[in-house]
């Protein structure tokens, strides 16, 4: 039976997401014969019944472009929808209503491509009766139950590059350099790029810091004749016993906005080590750009796989990487809990043996 499958991209955008939405439309519709019609701006799209049917053409050539077609957001909760009238907000829930709408609309399926509060709604809308996939995103790596996000390889390796390039002009100048890389609560992309670039300091959210060891470690480098130190930072690391750094204008917004602590620790490096230190916060440069092929070929799988789900009705599920195999889970197993990095894993443990410090 022909079936008509909605999509959306919800929450922070991230290199490709373009591939997924190209893989879900094709093999809906070349395979299947389905038809597709994807929602603008995440959930929101849902809640204003905003979309555009999909056409094969419509995604062609997609691979190897940034950011999503269909646009995204991550402020915009169906569950708890921000409404502005008459100068006054208030917050509805509004899952009723697109589950109304997407009924009239004959839609059987819907695909939300996100990261953990996406597929949280995802999830909350399966328990209410919708037939719903979900697809992980993350350049934070962050999402449990698969083994890697796609948008993740892509940030690592513009991370990567920023350390080399950090390394020659620290180099030159006898500097301490520090990257603030993005992450949220997992330490994924320091870990990974600090690797990948040789930093002296890796410091992530799963394992605070004393600050005075990263000193002891510059100082030491110093001592053997290496002037200059590079230290990668998680925007959410934070020293021994303190909270992470949270610049969100809480009148604004509901949202944690990380960020921050390389201009901290830098302070406090310079104080303790007498050496010219600098900062650089990579930022949304992460998010952006095209996605490396590692992350294409990941999302094409992930996007294929959905809609075989689709197929088989395999419905309140989330495609995910176990074991280098993609595979399917109950979106119920995944929310709620963060994938982070265990202080005991092999990743800490290689970098401590080639003399990475974490800062304890
Ligand atoms: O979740 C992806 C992410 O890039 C985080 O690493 C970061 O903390 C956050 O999004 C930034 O969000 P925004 O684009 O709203 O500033």
């Amino acid at each position: 039976m022909p079936k008509r499958i909605g999509v959306l991209t919800g929450g922070d955008d991230c290199p490709g997401l373009n591939a997924v939405l190209r893989a879900v439309v094709k093999t809906a519709i070349i395979k299947y014969g389905y038809e597709v019609i994807g929602y603008k701006d995440g959930y929101k799209g849902l809640v204003m019944n905003n979309f555009v049917k999909l056409k094969s053409s419509d995604v062609s050539g997609l691979l190897d472009k940034g950011g999503t077609i269909l646009g995204t957001s991550n402020i915009d909760d169906p569950f708890n929808f921000k409404i502005e009238k008459d100068g006054a907000i208030e917050y509805k829930d509004m899952s009723d209503r697109i589950i109304n709408n997407l009924e009239m609309f004959g839609v059987d399926c819907l695909v939300t491509i996100g990261g953990d509060n996406t597929l949280r709604r995802a999830r909350d809308f399966s328990r209410k009766g919708l037939n719903v996939i979900g697809i992980p995103k993350a350049i934070d790596n962050d999402i449990s139950k698969t083994e890697m996000t796609f948008g993740f390889m892509t940030a690592v390796e513009t991370a990567t590059e920023a350390i080399d390039k950090l390394h020659t002009t620290a180099e030159s100048h006898h500097r301490v350099m520090i990257l603030e890389v993005m992450g949220r609560h997992a330490g994924w992309i320091a870990i990974e790029a600090g690797i990948a670039g040789g930093a002296d300091v890796i410091l992530i959210p799963e394992i605070p810091y004393d600050i005075n060891k990263v000193a002891q470690k510059i100082m030491e480098r110093k001592n053997e004749g290496k002037g200059f130190s590079i230290i990668i930072v998680s925007e959410g690391a934070r020293a021994i016993g303190e909270e992470t750094e949270d610049t969100a204008d809480r009148n604004n917004s509901r949202h944690a906005r990380l960020g921050g602590i390389g201009n901290k620790i830098a302070e406090q490096i310079e104080n303790l080590t007498s050496i010219d230190t600098r900062v650089t916060v990579l930022g949304h440069l992460q998010r952006g750009g095209r996605p490396v092929p590692y992350d294409r070929i990941l999302s094409t799988r992930f996007g294929v796989e959905a809609v075989e789900l689709i197929n088989r009705e395999e419905y309140g599920k989330m495609v995910t990487l176990q074991g280098n195999r993609v595979v399917a889970v109950p979106l119920e197993e995944v929310v709620d809990t963060l994938k982070t990095i265990q202080p005991d894993s092999e990743l800490i443990n290689i970098a401590k043996s080639v003399g990475v410090s974490f800062g304890i």
